[in-house]
């Protein structure tokens, strides 16, 4: 299939892009590379460097796609906290530009990267995809406007769309994986503190109602969760709106997370317990059951161990400034 990803150079979107391109798509690449690596972007994908507002009409028009995953987004809860403008920008108004110009162009097929923070603080776990969508952060609000969005899109205009609601994605896809400039996710901020790169690793809350007080998140594998992009890409149906939650089905505490990356590194990773982060709700757990029974999938790489082992193998070769100019 010839195939547009937005934000391709991103984390997700790149290790998205990679894989679509081992299976023999034809892919190409819209990112405005403000948090991207450029070095992320398979070689045999064609990179468009620029953003949705002012280049998706452009590219759709000229290329014939048969569909396209769009992961091009803002997603720091904090700082949507913050700057909610820039978030409903990003993400729910360009999402909507994209929608329109794929209309325009008959461009029928849509994967869109949604998230767990559309959930909010659930009631009880694992969360199915019948829970109640309340979040607690405009981060979260804006992706799960987007998925109405595209449900009256589907209903109306006949686009075929899946949303995947993602956990806490993590690992790597061999040389391709998870650097940002700005760093805030669990498992890279431990694995620098492997490297030297962090004195330690701060404990945000040893107060929460959990076995050992800190907070308990699912992980996933970054190369499963591609998968899924694949067999949802795949199975998409003109005028059906499908939305599935992506984990593994287990919990692990932070404290669990630092002590899994010091079996695998080898480093003692010192850890400090700091206050709580704002927003973060107690436990997060998916119940992927539905993406399991209707598509099939079937992460064989979601372990924790595993995980960590190829985000450390991924971190600790890292030229972080070749892969962010493309030069690794
Ligand atoms: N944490 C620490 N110390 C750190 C960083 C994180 O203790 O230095 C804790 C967090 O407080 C949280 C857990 O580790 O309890 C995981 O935090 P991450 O930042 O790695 O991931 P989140 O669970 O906050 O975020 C993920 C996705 C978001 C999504 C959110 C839904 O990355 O995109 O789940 O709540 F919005």
């Amino acid at each position: 299939m010839r195939l547009l990803v937005t934000g391709g150079a991103g984390y997700v979107g790149s290790v998205c892009s990679h894989v679509l391109v081992e299976a023999g798509h034809e892919v190409t690449v819209l990112d405005d590379l403000s948090t991207g690596n450029r070095g992320a972007v398979p070689e045999q994908a064609k990179l468009v460097v620029g953003d949705i507002d002012d280049s998706a009409d452009e590219v759709l028009a000229g290329g014939d796609f048969d569909g396209v995953l769009h992961f091009a987004a803002r997603s720091l809860v904090g700082e949507s906290v913050e700057k909610p403008d820039v978030y409903w920008h990003h993400n729910f108004v360009s999402t909507l530009k994209l929608l329109d110009a794929m209309r325009a162009h008959g461009v029928n097929s849509l994967v869109f990267s949604s998230t767990a923070a559309t959930y909010g603080e659930p009631a009880e776990v694992p969360i199915t995809e019948d829970f109640p969508t309340a979040p607690t952060n405009p981060y979260g609000a804006t992706k799960l406007a987007i998925d109405h969005l595209i449900t009256s899109y589907a209903a109306a205009f006949g686009l075929g769309a899946t949303s995947l609601r993602y956990f806490n994605v993590a690992g790597a896809h061999g040389a391709v994986g998870e650097s940002r400039e700005v760093e805030t996710h669990l498992i890279p901020l431990v694995l620098q503190v492997a490297l030297g790169q962090r004195e330690k690793i701060f404990i945000f809350g040893d107060d929460y109602p959990t076995e050992d007080g800190t907070a308990v998140r699912d992980y996933i594998h970054i190369r499963d969760l591609a998968d899924a992009h694949l067999l949802a890409l795949t199975t998409n149906e003109p005028g059906r709106h499908r939305i599935f939650n992506l984990g593994s089905g287990d919990g692990y505490s932070v404290r669990q997370v630092i002590e899994t990356c010091r079996e695998v590194t080898g480093h003692p990773i010192p850890a400090e317990v700091a206050p709580r982060r704002a927003g973060d709700p107690a436990v997060l757990v998916a119940s992927s059951e539905r993406i399991k029974e209707e598509l099939g999938w079937n992460p064989t790489r979601t372990d924790l161990p595993r995980i960590v082992a190829d985000a450390w193998a991924f971190t600790k070769d890292l030229d972080a400034a070749a892969y962010r100019a493309g030069k690794a």
